[in-house]
């Protein structure tokens, strides 16, 4: 008979919360995950998915038998002692976390609890003090999230490090979730619980500092005639800088990084401490996204009632996540100095026609770019890379194109027909043929 695994509850079914609870269970493990929102739960406990990540739905039917959904915080106590905690940290107003929700979950548990409250939310330095001030006994473990939408469940299931941040008087605690993680293999840090919590907020602060520094970088290759694609490669070859998160394009966005960077420069500003670094980071990020509206006046001159065809709307490919997505400001301001706008995602159009009530959703890449004065490429999804764009360049009224991933082959573009702008890259790359 197989030996019976730890059961895992999760606290939180969101996108972190899923992927952890589906994976727990695809190691063998009974799991709980408990959501406020019946409407989820419902939908998870009949297979279907809320969320769109690569190899999710699989795992999540794969495992049913060892994945409980519910609503009920009663039953998920009683079945598991380690609680991950999922929950979501949004931003408030003020750009620090918002805990409201760890703080309810922690309200949740009763006063004798012999539960092991482990924290995958992102919050700041100084909130498992805080909580462990609050609920002194409850054994407390930080152990941050690292995973990457798109490839969430690979990036599980082989992890670089795992960051176990645990207390004195509870490193039982912390044993308890390393010996959870031990399968996977990857580097197990043991550290305390403040410095658990740095880790998190400087790793995404860091790789956000790295997006926005090459943007800059790109931005100087335009004056200058370089191309920021040779910069990054040369770059990248000294094992000090490593070439991952040189990718210039129209800004990061996401549910991480912008909050993530926000919310480490308000806790440091909370602290008296100003963090310079991450201002510039936020307004080069912000200031990144408006720049393609510079480059199609450069072509078109006034944008009044120039068709624009979006081509990606999430945050990044494979995901339809929207939030804090470059095409929500992209569209907004294109809007703003009088263009139409039109877009098409692969995936994320539902969540999108939410966010851009007034922007015109199409059901292809052909039908966005149809009588288009413009394009611009503004999520990498791999069918835009199929396209034929020797046929869309017919079919727009210009065929203009800004690449906001520097993701087409611009030779490839201009050989279509395309009047092709990148981000960073050298003119010369970018010319269009003579026109005959
Ligand atoms: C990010 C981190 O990479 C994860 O390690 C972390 O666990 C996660 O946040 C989190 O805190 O939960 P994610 O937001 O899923 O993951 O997406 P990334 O792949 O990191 O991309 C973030 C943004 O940066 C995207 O908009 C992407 O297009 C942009 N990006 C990324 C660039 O503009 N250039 C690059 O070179 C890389």
């Amino acid at each position: 008979m197989s030996e019976q695994r730890e059961p895992v509850g999760v606290i939180g079914v969101g996108w972190v919360g899923l992927v952890t609870a589906a994976c727990f269970a695809e190691l063998g493990h009974p799991v709980v995950a408990r959501d406020i929102l019946a409407e989820k739960v419902e939908a998870l406990s009949r297979g279907e998915l809320t969320i769109h990540e690569p190899g999710l739905a699989e795992l999540v039917q794969r495992n049913a038998e060892r994945l409980t959904f519910t609503t009920d915080m009663s039953e998920l106590l009683d079945a598991a002692r380690l609680l991950f905690v999922c929950v979501d940290t949004p931003p408030t107003y003020s750009g620090d976390a918002d805990l409201s929700r760890v703080r309810s979950v922690v309200e949740e548990l009763p006063a004798d609890s012999e539960h092991v409250l482990i924290m995958k939310s992102t919050v700041p330095a100084g909130t498992g003090e805080s909580i462990r001030r609050d609920r002194p006994g409850l054994p407390y473990v930080s152990c941050p999230e690292f995973l990457k939408e798109g490839t969430a469940v690979a990036d599980f299931m082989n992890p670089d490090r795992v960051v176990i941040g645990a207390d004195a008087g509870d490193e039982g605690a912390g044993d308890a979730v390393a010996r959870l993680y031990e399968p996977l293999g990857g580097a197990i840090l043991r550290t305390d619980v403040a410095s658990a919590e740095m880790i998190k907020l400087a790793s995404n602060a860091f790789l956000a500092t790295k997006i926005s520094f090459i943007n800059e970088i790109a931005n100087v290759c335009e004056e200058v005639g370089a191309d920021v694609g040779e910069v990054a490669r040369g770059m990248g070859l000294d094992e000090r800088i490593g070439s991952s998160f040189l990718r210039a394009g129209i800004g990061y966005g996401g549910s991480c990084f912008p909050k993530d960077v926000s919310a480490l420069k308000m806790l440091a500003g909370n602290t008296g401490y100003h963090f310079q670094l991450l201002t510039a980071v936020i307004e080069v990020n912000e200031l990144q996204k408006r720049r393609v509206v510079a480059k199609l006046q450069r072509h078109l001159g006034s944008l009044i009632d120039k068709r624009v065809a979006l081509l990606g709307l999430a945050f990044k490919p494979d995901t339809d996540d929207m939030r804090e997505a470059s095409s929500l400001v992209l569209a907004a301001r294109l809007q703003g100095e009088g263009a139409e706008v039109v877009a098409y995602d692969p995936v994320a159009s539902k969540r999108a026609g939410e966010l851009l009530s007034s922007v015109e959703l199409v059901g292809s890449a052909v039908e966005a770019l149809e009588g288009a004065d413009a394009a611009v490429l503004v999520t990498e999804w791999g069918e835009f890379a199929e396209l034929d764009w020797a046929a869309a360049a017919e079919r727009m009224t210009r065929p203009l194109i800004v690449d906001g991933r520097n993701f087409l082959d611009p030779e490839a573009l201009v050989k279509a027909g395309f009047e092709y702008e990148g981000i960073g890259q050298t003119v010369s790359a970018a010319r269009p043929a003579a026109a005959s």
